[in-house]
């Protein structure tokens, strides 16, 4: 495998993150991200889990975190966050392409705007499939390719400038295609959009799929 993640300038964008999402958070995003959350159940492993902005909203019946990021910018950020909120969680510094994890070892996997950044969507997809039990789930948020396709070829072009602005992140793949074609079933998908974000990041599903048992 070539580079484990996506950075074109990793430790500036891991500075800057929280307070470039704040306003998208403030507007809408951090809602998404609780009422999503609260399906998450008993092993949970999150992948790219950034700064931790997921940390403090998962639930009680979440038993135990596995948090996933491969960016040391991004886990020097991480950890004192967890250290903090006092849940038992551990972070492993790998890239969701390659997992360190045991096979059938989760009950729930996340992934929030990450599937667009990693390097192979479709392994990372692989690895979710391997390391869910049967009957476990996927929940994710991500900004996917616009359905309109006007919007969908100015993704295309601009995604070159966009992926080096925003340190790797793709604004065009089809990521709900991708779900789709692995071992995953969508259960629930709400195609919205991403609040206060620039047009090629707007469009936004939302959703869970389940690994049949
Ligand atoms: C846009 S940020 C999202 C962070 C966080 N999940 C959130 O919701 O705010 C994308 C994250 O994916 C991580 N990433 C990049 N390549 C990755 C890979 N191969 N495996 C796992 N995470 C990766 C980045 O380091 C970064 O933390």
């Amino acid at each position: 495998m070539g580079r484990i993640y996506n950075a074109t300038w990793g430790r500036g964008f891991s500075a800057l993150y929280d307070r470039g999402l704040k306003a998208t958070e403030d507007a809408g995003l951090r809602e998404m991200r609780t009422e999503l959350l609260a399906e998450a159940r008993g092993r949970v492993v999150e992948l790219g889990a950034g700064t931790g902005a997921n940390l403090e909203l998962y639930p009680q019946a979440v038993e135990e975190l596995v948090l996933v990021e491969p960016d040391p910018h991004m886990s020097k950020r991480l950890r004192p966050r967890l250290a903090n909120s006092g849940r038992p969680a551990s972070v492993v510094e790998a890239p969701a392409e390659q997992l360190p994890l045991d096979a059938d070892s989760f009950d729930t996997a996340v992934v929030t705007l990450v599937l667009c950044t990693v390097p192979d969507p479709v392994a990372t997809l692989a690895e979710i499939t391997r390391v869910l039990r049967p009957g476990g789930h996927l929940l994710f948020i991500e900004h996917v390719r616009a359905e309109k396709p006007s919007l969908a070829r100015w993704q295309d072009r601009l995604e070159r400038p966009w992926r080096f602005l925003a340190d790797g992140c793709h604004c065009n793949r089809d990521t709900l295609a991708m779900i789709t074609a692995s071992r995953l079933d969508v259960e629930s998908v709400a195609h919205d959009s991403l609040p206060k974000a620039p047009p090629l990041v707007e469009p936004l599903i939302r959703g869970s799929a389940v690994l049949a048992g």
